[in-house]
């Protein structure tokens, strides 16, 4: 079983391209509602709760993990593997994926997140090895709003006024926080003549490489939310409603 985790609803756009990619696998998704948002954690209290999730999805039977929040990716320690007794192969991480789907690309990046993953400057390194250097641009209360279901005309206007001072052009945005891609189009309308990239799929192809075919099961889905929401089980529902599912609150 693939365990998926995230703050709460972001998560949700690389588990519908794992979906996508594994269509046999067993997946449990944990949502930390309850902590949410994480983009404003210290690195400290992200390191916490990444092990606390890990941990849980590890005691519900994962036997594969997929970290698909990029605030608590970019806190991610190599010893974590060694605590959990997991392998490389075990586990993947937003960061990895997404900047090697840039190896080669002759455009300019620029790469929007959340505080707690631009402070890192985890993305910064890992661009600047492949010969990259992006720009970075923290959008504060963007997963907040996202996550608590605010209107379509809140998300346009946080999204306005990140970019309106903004005078250094770029041909590419990688949207590195997983909640942005649920408003895609509002990046789009704001952006126009720019490419929006959502790193789900190149998370997800990794997870096909590593995942299949020793994580073949039955294609269930469950979801395991630390606090109610009913911004999350709409979501669930617009994305997963054609197909079988149980959402619990633990
Ligand atoms: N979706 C998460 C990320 O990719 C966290 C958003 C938040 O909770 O602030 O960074």
């Amino acid at each position: 079983m693939i365990g998926v985790f995230d703050s709460g609803a972001g998560g949700l756009t690389v588990l519908t391209a794992l979906r996508r990619e594994l269509p046999s696998a067993d997946f449990l998704y944990y949502g930390d509602i309850k902590n949410a948002p994480y983009g404003l954690r210290t690195h400290a209290e992200l390191s916490r709760l990444t092990l606390d999730n890990v941990s849980f999805l590890l005691e519900r039977g994962a036997t594969s993990i997929v970290s698909a929040c990029n605030s608590a990716s970019a806190t991610l320690a190599l010893s974590l593997l060694d605590t959990f007794s997991l392998t490389s192969q075990q586990m993947i991480e937003m960061v990895g994926p997404t900047v090697t789907a840039f190896k080669g690309y002759k455009g300019t990046i620029a790469l929007a997140a959340t505080v707690a993953t631009i402070d890192s400057g985890v993305y910064q390194s890992a661009f600047h090895m492949i010969g990259k250097e992006i720009e970075a641009i923290a959008i504060p209360a963007l997963g907040g709003a996202i996550e608590t279901g605010k209107s379509a005309e809140e998300i346009e206007a946080i999204i306005i006024e990140t970019f309106a001072a903004r005078t250094q052009p770029f041909d590419v945005l990688v949207l590195a926080c997983t909640h942005y891609p649920l408003v895609l189009d509002i990046f789009k309308k704001v952006l126009p003549g720019v490419m929006i990239f959502d790193p789900s799929d190149a998370v997800a192809e990794r997870a096909r490489k590593l995942f299949w075919p020793k994580e073949v099961a039955n294609g269930s889905t469950r979801f395991v939310i630390s606090q109610d929401s009913e911004p999350f089980r709409k979501r669930v529902h617009d994305l997963f409603g054609g197909s079988d599912y149980t959402i619990e609150v633990s």
